[in-house]
């Protein structure tokens, strides 16, 4: 039978209700990386709105892996804490709980979109110092080249700590009821850092060939794999193209080549996105749907499971998305922010019967 966008998926031994995921989306909203009531609210409103997996934002594995001072973090009990409750309400309304674990590398640091999105200095009070697959800054369009903030490479000691957070931060994760792990190895971020030759200008075991790029990405992947129930899976959330085709970069055949190794790691999806790897991109067209070829590309490439996302609003694409075998799951982001019931209305408008919640049964349609 043919699958729809409300037939369940089972991965390991975890089943999503159906196979809408909101799309991790950064909230610039915790002190000291705490989640707060305005985490409660988003990610609450999202499972109780329908979704099948409510991803969290990217959630820094230590504090200087956070993109901005007020990024979500779970690198202490005290964090795992503040977010507990959060996790048994969203699986308490049926939806599958998951932590995008994440370490921005050379994009941390920055303020948030809010106060202009630019670095902050390590001698700054908000600021901390940077590392990376390189000690290049990011070199942001609209700042000088005197003010960008400074970048440690990381040496072989740094790269097997960075490894332990991921994966300290997995069992904290686990510990607390999340049910999928999410790798955050796109945008740009650490790990996409050295996956990419844009920003990899290392001689060591983690520089040069493909097999050396991907290294850390693998290990961590690993590590986490470790830690991570084998009930429970794992998700891997990459840029498939750095949308850079006039110099070496990282691009879909690299993509569709990772997808198996990373499966071999102990990864049970590809979470599909692209660029963020430098300010040259050139994004070919954010239209509906833009990134979907690229999921599709791994998918048919590699018998991988993926998640497509970008620019996915209408239920009855994100359904032929699915019918289609085009992807295993679809992602809303700034859909769900319109929208934080999208899943129900999508139900609704393809005719499939799913579950409100009790208190705002009076609310159906029907
Ligand atoms: C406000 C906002 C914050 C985001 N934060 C993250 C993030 O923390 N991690 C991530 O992987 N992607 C992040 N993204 C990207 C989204 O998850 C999604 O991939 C992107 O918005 C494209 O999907 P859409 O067209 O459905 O919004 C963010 C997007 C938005 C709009």
């Amino acid at each position: 039978m043919t699958d729809t966008l409300f037939t369940p998926l089972t991965l390991r031994e975890t089943e999503f209700r159906n196979r809408v995921m909101l799309s991790p989306m950064c909230q610039y909203s915790a002190e000291d990386g705490l989640a707060n009531d305005w985490h409660r609210v988003h990610l609450g409103a999202r499972a109780a709105g329908g979704a099948g997996v409510v991803m969290t934002e990217a959630t820094g594995v230590e504090p200087r892996g956070r993109i901005t001072p007020n990024c979500l973090g779970i690198w202490s009990d005290e964090h795992a804490e503040a977010i507990e409750p959060i996790v048994e309400f969203v699986r308490s309304q049926g939806a599958t709980p998951g932590i995008q674990l994440a370490h921005a590398g050379r994009k941390a640091s920055h303020r948030p979109p809010a106060e202009g999105s630019g670095p902050i200095p390590a001698d700054e009070a908000d600021g901390w110092e940077t590392v990376s697959a390189t000690d290049e800054p990011y070199p942001h369009a609209n700042v000088d080249e005197g003010d960008l903030a400074d970048t440690r490479r990381l040496d072989g000691e740094g790269v097997d700590e960075v490894i332990d957070a991921f994966a300290t931060a997995a069992e904290r994760a686990h510990d607390i009821g999340f049910e999928v792990a999410e790798v955050h190895a796109a945008h740009g971020y650490l790990l996409h850092q050295f996956c990419s030759p844009v920003t990899n200008d290392r001689e060591d075991e983690y520089g040069g060939s493909f097999e050396n790029r991907t290294r850390l990405l693998r290990e961590v992947v690993e590590a986490v794999r470790e830690v991570w129930p084998d009930g429970k899976p794992v998700f891997v959330r990459i840029s498939a193209t750095d949308w850079l085709p006039d110099r070496d970069s990282w691009d879909v055949d690299d993509s569709v080549r990772l997808a198996p190794v990373l499966a071999e790691a102990g990864a049970d999806l590809i979470d599909v996105s692209g660029g963020g790897i430098h300010p040259d991109q050139a994004i070919p067209n954010a239209g509906p749907g833009y990134q979907v070829p690229y999921a599709e590309a791994i998918r048919e490439g590699t018998d991988v499971p993926v998640a497509a996302v970008g620019g996915i609003t209408e239920p009855t694409h994100a359904d032929a998305l699915v019918r289609n075998e085009r992807a295993d799951l679809v992602a809303l982001g700034r859909e769900m922010l319109r929208h934080p019931h999208w899943p129900l209305e999508a139900a609704h408008e393809l005719g499939a019967d799913v579950e409100w919640p009790v208190q705002y049964r009076r609310g159906r349609y029907d």
